[in-house]
């Protein structure tokens, strides 16, 4: 069965560009981002590589961990790894996972059979410093990933774990939020002293705490 939202991400050991992980432990108390890709020296994979390497500050300032996958070898990895920085203009410096025996690509259901049922799915799992999976996206191989959206729902995975708010469509990082549903209004007045719009009961809206 696949992973869900609240499951928590399994635990695997795996080698990697950086020598051998175990998932749990590599991850510490951070966050964590697993995306796979279907196959290294490909094109789409090679442009979603360099976005990620072009925004690994970005995912550092959030306290985040990136790891990515493929079932190709570790060899392969590090030699495609040339290719990135020289064709994208950014090195990879977060480890990539080996899988050719897919351990960890069944673990995480990221081989699609209907799609293809060799290689991987272009799957993103976020993953919060409890374990637990907070997010799970999956692309087709034609399709390349918008990176800022994955760093957007970080925001406000982070947000609304901090406060009792919710975040609405196309929010980022400063725009009001949505107090949550289960949040009575006599909650509300005491997590928000400084008070809301109730634009209709169930739609009451306030600056992002914090800011
Ligand atoms: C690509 O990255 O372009 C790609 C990878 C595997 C299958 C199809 C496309």
């Amino acid at each position: 069965m696949s992973l869900r939202l609240g499951d928590i991400a399994p635990d695997f050991t795996a080698e990697t560009t950086q020598g051998t992980i175990g998932f749990h432990e590599w991850l510490g108390d951070s966050w964590g981002v697993l995306f796979s890709h279907p196959k290294d020296f490909t094109p789409v994979c090679t442009t979603e590589l360099g976005r990620v390497a072009h925004l690994a500050a970005e995912f550092d300032r959030r306290g985040v961990k990136v790891i990515g996958l493929s079932v190709d070898p570790v060899g392969s990895h590090g030699a495609w790894s040339q290719d990135i920085a020289e064709t994208q203009g950014a090195a990879v410096e977060f480890p990539l996972i080996a899988d050719p025996d897919r351990t960890v690509s069944d673990l995480y259901d990221m081989i699609h059979p209907n799609a293809d049922d060799t290689l991987t799915v272009r799957s993103v799992f976020v993953i919060g410093p409890d374990k637990k999976v907070k997010l799970t996206l999956t692309y087709p191989a034609s399709t390349g990933r918008n990176f800022d959206e994955v760093l957007r729902v970080i925001d406000s995975l982070q947000l609304t774990a901090k406060y009792k708010v919710a975040t609405p469509a196309d929010w980022v990082q400063g725009q009001d939020v949505i107090i949550g549903a289960a949040v009575s209004d006599e909650e509300a007045a005491e997590l928000f002293p400084d008070g809301w719009t109730t634009v209709k009961p169930y739609l009451r809206v306030l600056p992002q705490p914090g800011t």
